[in-house]
């Protein structure tokens, strides 16, 4: 059987925070809710079918927030993909969840809908930060929640951790990291704050009221952030993304190995059979549809995309790619695909930027710094 990655895209949140341009709303009332459940749920069913040859071996439910629906509302969207697709017993299943929406029954009701793995977005342990991001949490609130799904017996959380805030200091970074690792969470991701157009936080930075972190600043806080994980026994397995050893995201180490992935809801971007695919973002069109409105985009992989894809997702990878593995994907070993490229290559690797180790590509730590750059060369 192949194996497929389920993504389950909630577009839901109690309110927006400065900074975000995910897709989601703020503005959902229970009707919505519901509505878009029972379309997820059509959806789900509609595309089972086609999937008869594939196992399901992650599953995430992403957002926006999901848990702001109901617990009752997320046992219905696993029940239903379990009735329609084949998932594995042992599949890793994640929910998002920020920590302002967490209840003791809705811990109870994840666990009975068989996630096996929460993530949460925390963002900082500063008061004042929070509340200058527009979160809808206190740093107490996150701790209670982390504490409370570990009482409903969660044993592999995800914290998401933001730098680089506006009036960010290098102290606050460490509080908030120390304050990370004495809960113990089995996965940390580290995320620098991007300035989104069309968000709050853009319009407020086009007013000129605050300048954002330098470059020299923000690498110094991803490595800060690095080290201090890194000393506590967490590694780094992507540029992101830091885990205890074993407990890796095996739902995004899918999409960095192009691996195959199927997205349901508004939004969802896919990669199966060599094809990707995404569905509307139009949420009344998709519920009017029942979940069945045609796929927005649609795109056959050319051998060259392909190439690329892999190249640059997967140098996002602490282990980089194996060249046995190109040439197997793609057909043609990796010297001779890009020997027009060779010269740049060469300059990176002198330059210490990427480094070939028998059978690995990898980016070296200063390779990291200019990642987008190092990866243009490949696609
Ligand atoms: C879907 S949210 C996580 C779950 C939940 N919605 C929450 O925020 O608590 C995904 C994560 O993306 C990160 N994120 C969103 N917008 C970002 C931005 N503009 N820059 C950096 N990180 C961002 C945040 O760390 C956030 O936790
Ligand atoms: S960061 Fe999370 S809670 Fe905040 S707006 Fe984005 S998706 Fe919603």
């Amino acid at each position: 059987m192949k194996k497929l990655g389920l993504y389950v895209h909630i577009p839901f949140c109690l309110q927006k925070c400065v900074y975000c341009d995910f897709l989601s709303s703020a503005n959902g009332d229970a009707t919505l809710y519901e509505d878009y459940v029972r379309a997820l749920l059509s959806e789900t069913a509609a595309k089972g079918p086609s999937y008869g040859d594939y196992t399901v071996d992650t599953v995430f439910i992403g957002g926006g927030t999901p848990s702001v629906l109901e617990g009752g509302q997320i046992l219905r969207i696993m029940d239903n993909i379990r009735e329609h697709f084949s998932v594995d017993e042992e599949a890793e299943i994640t929910i998002e969840a920020n920590p302002g929406t967490l209840t003791e029954q809705k811990l109870n009701d994840f666990g009975r809908a068989c996630i096996n793995r929460l993530s949460m977005g925390v963002q900082s342990f500063d008061d004042g930060l929070l509340r200058l991001i527009g979160r809808i949490h206190t740093a107490h609130e996150a701790r209670e929640s982390f504490l409370m799904a570990r009482r409903a017996g969660f044993d592999n959380i995800n914290l998401d951790l933001m730098f680089s805030i506006p009036g960010h200091t290098h102290e606050k970074w460490k509080e908030t990291l120390d304050a990370a690792v004495a809960l113990r969470p089995e996965h940390i991701s580290l995320y620098s704050l991007q300035i989104e157009e069309g968000t709050p936080l853009f319009a407020s930075f086009e007013r000129g009221e605050f300048i954002p972190a330098s470059d020299a600043d923000d690498r110094s806080m991803y490595r800060t952030g690095l080290s201090t994980l890194q000393a506590a026994g967490y590694v780094q397995y992507e540029i992101s993304n830091v885990a205890l050893p074993g407990r890796e995201s095996r739902h995004n180490l899918k999409y960095w190995s192009m691996d195959e992935y199927l997205s349901l809801g508004i939004g969802g971007h896919s990669f199966v059979n060599n094809t990707r695919f995404s569905n509307t973002t139009d949420i009344a069109r998709y519920i009017a549809d029942a979940g069945k409105t045609e796929a927005a985009t649609f795109h056959v992989n050319s051998v060259r995309d392909n190439a690329g894809e892999f190249v640059f997702t997967g140098l996002r990878k602490t282990e980089g790619i194996s060249l046995t593995e190109f040439a197997r994907r793609i057909g043609v070993p990796f010297d001779e695909f890009y020997r027009t490229e060779e010269r740049e290559i060469r300059k990176y690797t002198a330059g210490g930027f990427l480094e070939l180790n028998g059978d690995r590509l990898r980016l070296t730590e200063t390779g990291t710094d200019i990642s987008n750059a190092v990866m243009s060369v490949f696609v």
